[in-house]
């Protein structure tokens, strides 16, 4: 019986895990012979491992989660005074972290108004898909019921979620998958030559036709049919992919044309990633709902949020005397104050530290870093990203674009890891195509911090390509 251990005794920590703990991700068969990775401290965006080892922190708690960076005592202090006072209740009763984020958070996202707590980034789509549903079912006798997503978009694991997830080899063996969603081609333009009537064009003109096949969907499965659309603003794990110019305007007036809601999947971007506090800022866009989460608290509390216009929360409350004319929803978590608590904090220290001109900068600056080892290392093949959100597309020859194997990818992420700077890539997402590596360092990020990172990154690609 291992209960009691102290953190004096490593062995016995790693033991009980290597006994006990299904970790997300990853086949375990290796653990039979090595130990699995126990995380112990952070601090700035440092972490510490269970042998003692440091390790530069590239991407957030791993899945670019803690913006504000690890060891923040303000947001412990609030979330400790605020559980004592009153920990939750369920969310059908208000409390007062909950009604002061949201208040918070609508300044900060002008023509939204309301927002819907829950506690992931799945459970918040889950809740955008259900009310698009329902507004089918209140306005159009169910019809327009459908919604739409995008190629290599992901908006989460539950089956709802990977039922609108356009990543095929995160959805494989998790099927049969719920009807009525429909997927739309991706926006990438770098594999253009991909893309049949695509291939031969750039920038704004790749833009708008690549939005125009969202229309082309649209219509092809019938405007009366077709409620929401939902994509991210820079997809993350199907590749880093940053829109296109003209992309997103072209996205908004098709949506208006057709009356398709739009929905903005902001669970990475939002809050501070992409060095506005929403990634749709970027592009001037209006969408009709929004969710978020990873860094909405930086991982101090679990929370999310779907936020929506006024005009949306209408059609929830326009007719009382109807007993089903609401919201029928609810998470239980949702009514944690520990998320509300941790999340007015988080949002204080981006404001009163300048983080998100800290991300536009270093952001900048991670890119001119990969771009000019782009110059030294042939097998980058695309550089791009948006604020702290980054990636490199490694390839096995530019002209033909081919990516490299997914192991080889992973054996640059091993070799950063020996380093002590530990770095992302795509993986099992897009069948053949997981050979993006990934950056998304906490947006307190130095200059000397992005040199750390892509000087491993040089060492690697020099090793593994060698
Ligand atoms: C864009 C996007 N949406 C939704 C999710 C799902 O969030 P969660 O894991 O909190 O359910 C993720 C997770 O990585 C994501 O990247």
């Amino acid at each position: 019986m291992t209960i009691g251990f102290q953190m004096n005794d490593p062995q016995a920590v790693i033991e009980a895990d290597r006994a006990h703990v299904w970790h997300h991700l990853i086949q375990h068969k290796p653990f039979e012979t090595t130990d699995p990775r126990i995380i112990v401290e952070g601090k700035g965006l440092k972490v510490w491992d269970i042998t003692g080892k440091e390790h530069i922190d590239a991407v957030s708690g791993g899945v670019w989660t803690v913006n504000v960076g690890y060891g923040r005592e303000r947001i412990a202090d609030a979330v400790r005074d605020q559980i004592l006072k009153m920990n939750f209740f369920g969310g059908v009763l208000g409390t007062i972290p909950g009604a002061r984020f949201a208040e918070a958070l609508i300044d900060k996202m002008p023509g939204m108004s309301r927002v819907y707590y829950a506690n992931s980034g799945s459970e918040a789509n889950e809740k955008a898909f259900k009310m698009i549903r329902q507004i089918a079912h209140k306005r159009y006798g169910g019809r327009k019921h459908k919604i739409l997503y995008r190629d290599r978009d992901y908006h989460g694991t539950t089956i709802g979620a990977l039922s609108a997830g356009g990543q095929q080899e995160r959805n494989a063996l998790y099927g049969p998958f719920a009807p009525g969603f429909v997927e739309v081609p991706h926006c990438l333009e770098y594999r253009r030559h991909e893309q049949p009537g695509l291939e031969n064009l750039t920038g704004e003109a790749y833009g708008v036709a690549a939005a125009r096949k969202i229309e082309e969907v649209i219509l092809r499965e019938g405007p009366d049919t077709v409620g929401g659309l939902c994509l991210e603003p820079v997809t993350a794990g199907g590749g880093v992919i940053p829109p296109p110019p003209g992309y997103w305007e072209t996205v908004q007036e098709i949506c208006r044309r057709y009356d398709v809601l739009l929905h903005i999947d902001e669970v990475v971007c939002g809050v501070g990633r992409t060095g506005t506090w929403f990634g749709y800022q970027n592009y001037g866009v209006q969408p009709d709902i929004v969710t978020m989460a990873k860094g909405v608290a930086s991982g101090y509390a679990a929370i999310s949020c779907c936020v929506t216009t006024e005009a949306v929360f209408e059609m929830f409350k326009d007719d009382a005397s109807d007993p089903m004319n609401y919201f029928r929803d609810i998470s239980t978590f949702g009514g944690c104050t520990a998320g509300p608590a941790a999340a007015l904090e988080n949002m204080a220290i981006v404001e009163e530290e300048g983080l998100l001109e800290n991300t536009q900068e270093m952001g900048a600056r991670v890119i001119e870093n990969l771009t000019r080892l782009a110059e030294k290392h042939s097998v980058i093949g695309d550089v791009r990203g948006t604020g702290l959100f980054c990636g490199a597309e490694l390839v096995t020859d530019r002209e033909t674009k081919d990516p490299v194997p997914e192991a080889m990818c992973a054996k640059v992420v091993a070799d950063c890891m020996a380093q002590g700077v530990i770095i992302g890539a795509t993986n099992r997402s897009v069948p053949g195509k997981n050979n993006t590596l990934c950056l998304s360092p906490p947006l307190i990020a130095t200059a000397d911090d992005i040199d750390a990172i892509t000087d491993a990154i040089d060492g690697a690609l020099g090793r593994v390509f060698a």
